[in-house]
């Protein structure tokens, strides 16, 4: 997208207006709005959280009872309400320190991954498949039974093979483009509702 029609985007202009930190903020809200996927009180993951949108709804969603987690490899400025982790989500590590911080299982688990994109498309979206998978193994062990998932999927090649990786774990599994996603965006989103392990 070029800089001038960056500008007159109306998600990135209400994101400006509202105080959120990134026009992806509406596309959780959206999913949310269909499917219900932090409620209140809920303990929240947010993987690949920079600059922090999801987590500011994340946040907002569980409310005062609720907890919430960022992680990503860049530095998040403070959001009130929520906790940042400053890692990258492969190292060994983030599980132990994940579970400290709740101190028991989460609800959610949030996911919009994005490597750092090369501009050969087959690289990055294999890549972003494979950041997938580690997050999900992050999830396996630290989401609780009947907790939800939202992982963002570059659409492609290994896209189906994630997809159907993440339905054997959950009750209901959906894949969506929400309307806030920009229509050249190859972005999918991935709803995962009551995980089964
Ligand atoms: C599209 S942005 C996330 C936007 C965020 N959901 C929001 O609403 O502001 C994707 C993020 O994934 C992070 N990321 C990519 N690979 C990562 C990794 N292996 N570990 C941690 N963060 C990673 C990037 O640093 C980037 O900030």
């Amino acid at each position: 997208m070029k800089l001038i029609d960056a500008r007159k985007d109306h998600y990135r202009k209400l994101a400006n207006l509202e105080g959120y930190r990134s026009r992806s903020s509406y596309k959780l809200k959206e999913l949310h709005k269909s499917y219900r996927i932090i409620g209140v009180g809920h303990y929240v993951l947010d993987l690949g959280c920079a600059p922090g949108g999801w987590t500011q709804v994340a946040v907002q969603l569980a409310g005062n009872k609720g907890k919430v987690m960022g992680v990503d490899t860049s530095f998040v400025e403070e959001i009130p309400g929520a906790y940042m982790l400053k890692s990258d989500i492969c190292d060994d590590s983030v599980t132990k320190e994940v579970l400290s911080f709740f101190g028991k299982k989460v609800n959610v688990v949030i996911c919009d991954l994005s490597p750092q994109v090369t501009g050969n498309w087959s690289v990055d979206h294999s890549t972003q498949i494979s950041s997938n998978y580690a997050a999900a193994k992050i999830m396996d062990q630290v989401l609780k039974k009947n907790g939800n998932a939202l992982f963002k999927v570059f659409d492609g090649e290994y896209s189906n093979e994630f997809y159907q990786y993440m339905k054997k774990k959950f009750f209901k599994i959906k894949l969506k483009k929400p309307k806030v996603s920009r229509k050249q965006s190859s972005e999918l989103y991935c709803i995962c509702l009551g995980y089964m392990s």
